[in-house]
């Protein structure tokens, strides 16, 4: 079986776990700094394999050691939104937590990928490419599924069509300035603009930019983490299923899109090797209007980020 460590056991790095080994997807070792946290949920979901005939192996624990020739690496480690914060407002403690997890986890697997989960998304992403030193195919950071998903869920609500005929592309920061594609997104091939009427499509537009803050000021106490969680293991087993899946994903860019040295959300195909390609959309003016203002938004976070600390 495939080892996959998820670094952060709390609500979506712990939910991950369930999903991984509900499907069987691989062997998961769940690492916290709590004491007794992730050796308990492990305990209780181990125990919950026999009556759904799974063999994953869930390991709980608080020692990097355990992570040992990982397959891939899920950072899930922080702190998550509370009302009132935004995405950004959680740079300066979360990239303490996120650097040494991604310098310890190298230390014991040299050849895992890397999926990064933690926010701010798009600088956490490269905080872990810049300290662990991997080339940018081994290091990708999950926001667009989330966010397209969302978008697919509003577009089912609004249409009553079954979630499975609806593709939604969001594509750029996962922040408030993220970019839902509206003239690329379809329902059964139909383009969303002919199926919805413009202000109902600019609503679900809205609605999917503030999708987590949504959820956010619902919970109260943290953010959103089935969606979350499962869009990492989307990408997971689309990597160690060698499976070439096309997926909206944070990518180092390296002159794709006009961009470089920062991450993105694009469309990439995810394999064996990690992120194999950059698909580039042909954007017209005002999606290139939306796509600019995003990675301005990335960009500044990044340039806090270098404040910070030494990459
Ligand atoms: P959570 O608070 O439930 O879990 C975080 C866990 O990290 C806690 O159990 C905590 O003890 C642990 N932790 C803290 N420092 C650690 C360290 N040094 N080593 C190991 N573990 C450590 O938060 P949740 O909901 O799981 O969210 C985690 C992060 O993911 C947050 O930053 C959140 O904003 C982000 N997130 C990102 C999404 C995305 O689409 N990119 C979606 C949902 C959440
Ligand atoms: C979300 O989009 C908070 O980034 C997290 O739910």
């Amino acid at each position: 079986m495939k080892k996959v460590s998820i670094i952060g056991a709390g609500n979506t790095g712990a939910t991950a776990a369930h999903w991984l080994a509900e499907r069987e997807i691989a062997d998961v070792v769940l690492v916290d700094v709590v004491e007794g946290m992730p050796q308990g949920k492990s305990l209780d979901m181990l125990e919950a394999m026999p009556i759904i005939g799974k063999d994953s192996k869930i390991v709980g624990t608080n020692n990097y050691a355990d992570t040992k020739d990982s397959d891939i690496i899920i950072i899930t480690a922080g702190v998550a939104r509370k009302p009132g914060m935004s995405r950004d407002d959680l740079l300066t403690t979360n990239a303490n937590i996120v650097g040494t997890a991604a310098t310890e986890t190298l230390k014991y697997s040299p050849n895992a990928i890397y999926i990064v989960l933690t926010n701010p998304l798009d600088t956490m992403t490269y905080l872990t490419l810049k300290k662990t030193g991997l080339p940018r195919e081994r290091v990708i950071g999950q926001a667009g599924i989330l966010d397209s998903a969302r978008m697919r869920a509003f577009v089912a609500m609004e249409t009553g069509v079954s979630v499975e005929n609806i593709q939604c592309y969001v594509l750029g920061g996962h922040g408030d300035e993220m970019v839902p594609l509206t003239r690329h997104s379809n329902i059964a091939g139909v383009p969303l603009k002919e199926y919805i009427p413009a202000d109902k499509l600019e609503a679900i537009v809205n609605r999917t930019r503030k999708g987590g803050g949504e959820i956010v000021n619902l919970l109260k106490t943290g953010s959103a983490y089935y969606a979350p969680s499962l869009a990492c293991v989307q990408m997971a087993e689309a990597i160690l299923k060698d499976k070439k899946l096309i997926v909206p994903c944070a990518a180092h860019m390296e002159g794709e899109y006009g961009l470089s040295d920062m991450y993105f959300g694009v469309p990439v195909m995810l394999g064996a090797g990690g992120m194999e390609k950059i698909i580039e959309y042909k954007f017209d003016d005002e999606e290139k209007a939306m796509f600019e203002k995003s990675a301005a938004s990335v960009k500044e976070t990044h340039e806090a980020l270098k404040k910070l600390v030494t990459l």
